[in-house]
């Protein structure tokens, strides 16, 4: 049997999945904030240890600036909404990336909820915000090079590095899931990925339902797993 602690999901197909009912791409990306609390309630439930969610990508910057506002604006959306149940559920907040670009608002909302849900023992909820795997690789390396130099540290190895990533307390990622039948990482949690299994489903994520996790964990559970070595006869 496969352990399943850690699933990462590319939340992806929320501007087509308003296109396709002539409704504006913001319209998609509030379905999707539902979406995060329908699925985060449920990972809990089954007893997944931490979910990570891509919520905004260091390439997001690029789209419009109306967009990127909205997209800045999940944050209050959400945690207005949904923070009492978050706790009622046990669950604990945290967050990956870069919190320097993020505005203001939008930051103080997400340092309320990790501090708020810090003591809860239940599902790690991580949302990945301005995040970006090659940055997140290129500021551990910055980062052991000045320890190095500081005599911090005199091993750099795969495991000592991991101590160097957002995810260094989190744990080992097993499942990814991308949704909207698009087949690429997009630049998330590149280092974290090396072995986790991947899972590409049709469905754009405000469509995406338990029953769908239900699913994606089923195919992980038939995949065999071997980092590399080979079955035992
Ligand atoms: C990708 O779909 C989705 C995003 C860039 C945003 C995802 C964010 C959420 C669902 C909510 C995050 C919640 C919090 C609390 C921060 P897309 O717009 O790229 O879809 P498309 O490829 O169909 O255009």
């Amino acid at each position: 049997m496969n352990n399943l602690n850690h699933i990462a999901i590319i939340m992806d197909g929320n501007g087509r999945w308003a296109k396709k009912r002539g409704l504006p791409r913001s319209m998609g990306h509030k379905k999707g904030v539902e979406k995060v609390r329908e699925i985060a309630i449920y990972a809990n439930k089954l007893g997944i240890k931490c979910l990570t969610l891509y919520a905004f990508s260091t390439e997001n910057w690029k789209r419009p600036e109306k967009e990127v506002n909205y997209l800045m604006s999940l944050p209050k959306i959400f945690f207005n909404k949904y923070l009492k149940e978050l706790m009622k559920n046990n669950i604990k907040v945290t967050m990956i990336g870069d919190l320097n670009k993020i505005p203001l608002e939008a930051k103080n909302i997400f340092k309320d909820a990790i501090r708020q849900t810090s003591k809860n023992t239940g599902m790690i909820l991580n949302f990945a915000l301005n995040y970006g795997g090659q940055s997140e690789i290129v500021r551990a390396c910055k980062q052991f090079a000045k320890d190095y130099k500081d005599g911090k540290i005199k091993t750099l190895n795969e495991k000592t590095f991991n101590n160097y990533l957002y995810t260094k307390d989190l744990p080992e990622l097993d499942l990814m899931i991308r949704t909207s039948n698009e087949e690429r990482i997009s630049n998330f949690l590149l280092y974290q990925v090396a072995y986790s299994e991947l899972v590409f489903v049709d469905t754009y994520w405000p469509d995406f339902t338990c029953t769908d996790l239900d699913k994606a964990i089923e195919t992980y559970m038939n995949r065999n797993r071997r980092f590399g070595a080979v079955d035992e006869k």
